[in-house]
């Protein structure tokens, strides 16, 4: 009996030691707290793959736990009134400041649109709704958060398509009468994906020849914005850092496309990219669009182009073509020429270090910049992906906080 205890203690002991010991880097705080909460992803992850590999459900079915386990009913209190609505069919949250009566005075707006790699979280999740109820109290605004359809239920471009959809219905003159929302302060603004999506739409509402009213600024929080090279010196040197390894961006990527494996495999090698992409690689050059402080010790290397990634990887395209999916800007909005880049609102862009979406965002910020565009880039030397998400107890972080508070000056100061 005893023995047995004793041979379960060490089980257990050496199990948890496994998955909470990992190397983190000094210069993050409160490390030991961020072991124990990455443990828990590895955890669940691993338990994912286990049950895709007996067939008892998917891994992003396994996954979808940690928007289960944060979710709230988002409900109304003495400060802001919220309501959840159908715009144009898709289902959005609505969160206005109390008294939400019709006023004279009309309000700032903040479109947001959360991650979760196109396939996990809600507007519903405890942090999302703290965030969009301390932007409703600080800014006096309304917040719209979009309940975006996911994959790999709903791949590309249905996720893009639902934010879009919302937000041509929202930047309506009769629309905006009924919030009392001002048509010239409006904000679009979003975390990892919802960064992607966010980058999207400007992109696409400022080509739109029919759209009267347009976005005032962008704000992009640690935004995934291509899927061309996903061994950039950010991949590289964060491969297995906490909250986002590499691997678990490229399943994000590949279940955004396609549910079948083969793009996954041939995204982990670098190798996924077809003769489509040879005229987009330029726009995606770390070693042109990088400051060099962020290059490091890494040399630069032309992803490979294969010839017939449709056939292999199985990459669906919107338009039936071979697997244009991957080079479309509404997925990777950083393969746009300058000239696209040139009419876009001001923007925002959070980046961290321990990120291996770095140099996603630090591209874009250049080439934003580089094209005329009035740019705020923070960079956070002792951030991680996803620390915005960690503003709840017990995985409360000081840089979710900070983060959070410089976040809302810049949209004070600029919306
Ligand atoms: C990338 O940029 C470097 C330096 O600017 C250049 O020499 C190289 O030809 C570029 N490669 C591609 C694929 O654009
Ligand atoms: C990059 O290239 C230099 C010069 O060829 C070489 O010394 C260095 O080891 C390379 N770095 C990496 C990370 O491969």
């Amino acid at each position: 009996m005893r023995l047995k205890g004793i041979v379960s203690l060490i089980v257990l002991g050496s199990l948890s030691a496994y998955y909470i010991y990992e190397p983190i880097p000094e210069e993050i705080d409160e490390r030991w707290k961020l072991m124990l909460t990455n443990s828990f992803f590895r955890a669940l992850s691993h338990l994912a793959d286990l049950s895709e590999l007996l067939g008892v459900k998917d891994y992003m079915g396994v996954m979808y736990f940690i928007t289960l386990a944060e979710r709230v009913v988002p409900l109304s209190d003495e400060h802001v009134l919220v309501t959840e609505e159908r715009f144009d069919g898709v289902e959005v949250v609505l969160y206005q400041p109390q008294p939400a009566r019709p006023t004279a005075d009309l309000r700032r707006a903040v479109i947001y649109l959360h991650g979760g790699g196109w396939c996990l979280g809600s507007s519903r999740m405890s942090p999302y709704d703290m965030l969009a109820r301390t932007l409703v109290t600080d800014l006096n605004a309304m917040v719209l958060s979009v309940e975006y359809r996911l994959a790999p239920a709903h791949h590309f471009p249905v996720p893009y398509e639902d934010v879009y959809r919302v937000v041509k219905h929202f930047l309506q003159k009769e629309v905006l009468a009924r919030y009392s929302v001002d048509p010239g302060r409006i904000a679009v603004s979003g975390d990892s994906a919802g960064g992607n999506l966010a980058a999207a739409v400007s992109q696409q509402l400022r080509q739109d020849p029919d759209q009267q009213i347009q976005l005032k600024i962008q704000a992009l929080l640690y935004p995934v914005l291509q899927a061309l090279d996903l061994n950039t010196p950010s991949y590289q040197q964060n491969r297995d850092m906490p909250i986002l390894p590499r691997t678990l961006m490229v399943r994000f990527w590949s279940e955004y496309f396609t549910s079948d494996k083969a793009l996954f495999r041939a995204m982990m090698s670098n190798t996924h990219n077809g003769p489509e992409s040879a005229g987009l690689l330029k726009f995606v050059n770390w070693s042109a669009h990088l400051p060099e402080s962020y290059r490091a010790k890494y040399n630069y290397s032309t992803p490979a182009v294969g010839h017939d990634r449709g056939e292999t990887a199985g990459v669906p395209s919107p338009d039936g073509g071979p697997s244009r999916a991957i080079g479309d800007p509404r997925a990777s909005p950083l393969l746009v020429p300058d000239s696209a880049l040139r009419s876009l609102p001001k923007a925002y862009v959070l980046t961290c270090e321990y990120d291996v979406l770095r140099d996603d965002g630090v591209m874009y910020a250049t080439r934003l910049r580089g094209a005329g565009v009035a740019v705020t880039h923070e960079h956070y030397a002792a951030g991680f992906h996803g620390a915005l998400m960690f503003t709840v107890w017990p995985t409360h972080f000081a840089i979710a906080r900070r983060m959070t508070d410089n976040y809302v000056r810049w949209l004070e100061e600029n919306l």
